[in-house]
């Protein structure tokens, strides 16, 4: 049984089905035993990076340095040798760590965050023209948890395709929510993902909604053969663009189950305090990145008064521990997979409800047993994938924040909370993040629909230092399209879909800059800005100005009379939501 766990080395990805490596293609969803590789190191003492992902971070930091040249090259800062000041970083490895974290949200976070990852790319010739194209091709790591999982997943699996390559292989306008009618290559029908379950279970494993799910998503998300079969989140490391690092790396997140977190209706929910499981495809457990079936079945057990998943405050008591998201998950979907899991498999609710894997970690202390029980990566309130990136061995310099947890009643925009949800985890246990003010200054300063940088001022940050990286916070916010459907929204129209795309780059490009013609400028001025600091380089002129308008100044707002988050199309203030909604309904 050791040798088991031991050997267990890959990953079927996206929301948490598991296989062991091969070199060979699967033809089902079984997964199969394999020989160990040799010299592998399974497990070592959490002091640092491992030795492979420090290495390939030293390489892809040469990939990034090309890519952040031309990138500055366009913005034509005025002041800033942008050669020059590419030789100097490479001479001092002074090459910023950007990275990019999206939250989760469902469909409404995967897919617009896809909106602003398609404003970044360099290979998108319009991006390029707007000049925000190319951070996507200078960030190091690229990091999801949830729905934010997916479009990470996607550009990854399929090898970095440009993300209007990647858009066009999905089909978002299947339904797979409401048991797809056609069974083909694009979509299963949900006997064949329950045939696929049981394929699994037969080979002697244990199986979790979580499969379900996951094979359910394959379908949209990951690459042929058969809805992504044979991906496996170690795969991504024998990728052309990985293995060349022009690709970042992408990193995923989860949160554990123990014995003895609170239950509502038999389900287990963890505390915010609950540990947090990172994957990459050098240091893995399993892809339980989107996982939250605990939260959907508790919110139609409790006719939606409690469970909204992955809305919880970090209060201790168990009734306040779970807080009502505005828009609820349909009743009927949750307890029909439920009840299929129930009557089809005959398993117990503890059985079916998290992914329940074999623990890489057991035998290393008598409190880890052989199976660990991982849930959505939004469960402990930190909804945006954050905690990877600011462990101080990965050196973050600059943060880009795509938001879209849907955490306000009752229009279902953001207040912060999340991103504050994560300065207070970080500030107890002492990792480098900015300060960040609670939702009364997101909401009247207007954060939830303009971009903000943290953290400029080393003063406003945990460390008091450099080692904080700056974080930039963008809010999925109505610019262009009101984006604001529900997250488990499950289908779109092509028309939709390009709305979602257009909006995001509207946000990123702060509607191509007619907001702000400057603002293009600004974004890479805050890219950069740690790197000029470490090298005591000197801030060019322009960039003071941008970080003055556009760094939070470290002033709060008071809690009192908090306006309602009901906010207008940003590039047509006049054109109201039902004028809007009559010519470009959602639903
Ligand atoms: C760069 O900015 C300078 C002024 O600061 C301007 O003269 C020049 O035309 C700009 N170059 C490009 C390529 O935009
Ligand atoms: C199912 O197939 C029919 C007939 O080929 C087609 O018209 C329809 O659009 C398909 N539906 C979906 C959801 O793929
Ligand atoms: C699902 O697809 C399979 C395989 O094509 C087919 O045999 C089955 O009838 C379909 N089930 C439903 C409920 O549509
Ligand atoms: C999956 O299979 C396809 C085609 O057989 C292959 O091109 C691809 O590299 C494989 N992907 C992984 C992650 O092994
Ligand atoms: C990396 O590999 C891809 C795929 O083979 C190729 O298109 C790209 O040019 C390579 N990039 C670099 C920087 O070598
Ligand atoms: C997490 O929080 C719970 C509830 O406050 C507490 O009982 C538990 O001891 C905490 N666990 C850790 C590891 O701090
Ligand atoms: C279902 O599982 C229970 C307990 O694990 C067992 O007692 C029962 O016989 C099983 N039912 C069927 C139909 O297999
Ligand atoms: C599988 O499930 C059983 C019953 O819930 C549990 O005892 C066991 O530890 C699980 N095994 C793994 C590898 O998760
Ligand atoms: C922000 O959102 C959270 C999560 O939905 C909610 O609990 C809180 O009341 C909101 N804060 C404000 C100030 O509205
Ligand atoms: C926030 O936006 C509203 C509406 O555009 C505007 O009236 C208000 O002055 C803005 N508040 C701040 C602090 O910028
Ligand atoms: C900005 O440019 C994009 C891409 O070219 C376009 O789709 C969008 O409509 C433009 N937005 C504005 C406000 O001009
Ligand atoms: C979307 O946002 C607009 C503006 O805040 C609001 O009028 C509308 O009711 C919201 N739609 C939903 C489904 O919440």
């Amino acid at each position: 049984m050791m040798r088991y766990h031991r050997c267990l080395s890959a990953i079927i990805t996206l929301l948490g089905t598991i296989s062991l490596v091969s070199a060979v293609e699967f033809s089902s969803y079984a997964p199969i035993y394999a020989n160990c590789p040799h010299n592998q190191q399974w497990l070592r003492p959490a002091k640092g990076l491992s030795t492979q992902e420090e290495a390939w971070v030293r390489e892809r930091k040469s990939v990034v340095a090309n890519g952040l040249e031309s990138y500055l090259q366009e913005l034509n800062i005025s002041g800033l040798d942008v050669h020059k000041l590419i030789s100097e970083m490479k001479k001092g490895s002074n090459i910023p760590t950007i990275s990019m974290a999206i939250s989760g949200g469902g469909w409404g976070s995967g897919l617009t965050a896809t909106g602003a990852l398609r404003a970044f790319d360099a290979r998108f010739p319009d991006a390029v023209k707007q000049k925000t194209g190319g951070l996507l091709q200078s960030l190091t790591y690229l990091s999801g948890l949830s729905g934010g999982a997916w479009p990470v997943m996607s550009l990854a699996t399929n090898d970095f395709p440009s993300i209007n390559d990647m858009v066009a292989s999905w089909h978002t306008e299947i339904d797979r929510f409401n048991n797809p009618p056609n069974n083909s290559r694009y979509a299963g029908n949900f006997s064949t993902l329950f045939y696929d379950v049981a394929d699994k279970l037969e080979a002697g494993f244990n199986v979790s909604v979580t499969d379900f799910l996951g094979r359910d998503f394959g379908y949209e998300f990951l690459p042929q053969p058969r809805a992504g079969l044979n991906a496996t989140l170690s795969g991504i490391a024998n990728l052309p663009h990985f293995k060349n690092h022009s690709m970042p790396m992408p990193m995923f997140q989860a949160n554990r189950l123990t014995y003895d977190d609170v239950e509502f209706f038999g389900v287990k929910v963890p505390y915010y305090n609950s540990s947090i499981f990172e994957m990459t495809p050098f240091d893995f457990i399993l892809g339980v990145a989107a996982a939250a079936f605990n939260f959907w079945y508790v919110e139609a057990k409790s006719n939606g008064s409690v469970g909204s998943f992955s809305k919880r405050s970090l209060a201790l008591t168990d009734a306040a521990m779970l807080s009502r998201r505005a828009a609820q998950f349909p009743a009927e979907n949750a307890l029909a997979i439920w009840n299929g899991f129930e009557e089809i498999f005959n398993l117990t609710l503890d059985e079916a409800m998290y992914p329940s894997v074999p623990n890489p970690f057991a035998g290393t202390n008598p409190a880890e047993s052989e199976a660990l029980q991982l849930t959505d990566g939004s469960e402990t309130g930190q909804s945006i994938a954050y905690w990877g990136l600011i462990q101080p061995a990965r050196k973050s310099d600059f943060i880009i924040t795509w938001d879209n947890d849907q955490d306000q009643a009752p229009y279902s925009w953001n207040n912060g909370t999340n991103i504050y949800n994560t300065y207070i985890q970080a500030r107890r246990h002492g990792l480098p993040f900015p300060e960040i003010p609670p939702p009364a200054t997101f909401i009247k300063r207007n954060y939830t629909n303009q971009p903000v940088f943290f953290g400029c001022d080393t003063k406003y940050t945990t460390t008091h230092s450099l080692s904080s990286p700056i974080v930039l916070y963008l809010a999925n916010s109505p610019y262009s399209a009101y984006t604001n459907f529900t997250w488990f929204q499950s289908k779109y129209t092509p028309v939709q879909m390009h709305g979602i795309l257009v909006n995001g780059f509207d946000v990123v490009t702060q509607g191509n800059g007619t907001l702000d013609s400057q603002w293009s400028q600004c974004l890479g001025c805050a890219a950069i800005d740690r790197s000029l600091s470490k090298m005591s380089m000197k801030r060019p002129q322009q960039c003071e100005k941008c970080l003055e308008k556009y760094c939070w100044d470290g002033t709060y707002e008071d809690g009192a009379d908090i306006p309602v988050v009901d906010l207008p199309l940003k590039l047509a203030p006049n054109v109201s939501y039902a004028e809007w909604n009559a010519s470009h309904p959602w639903v």
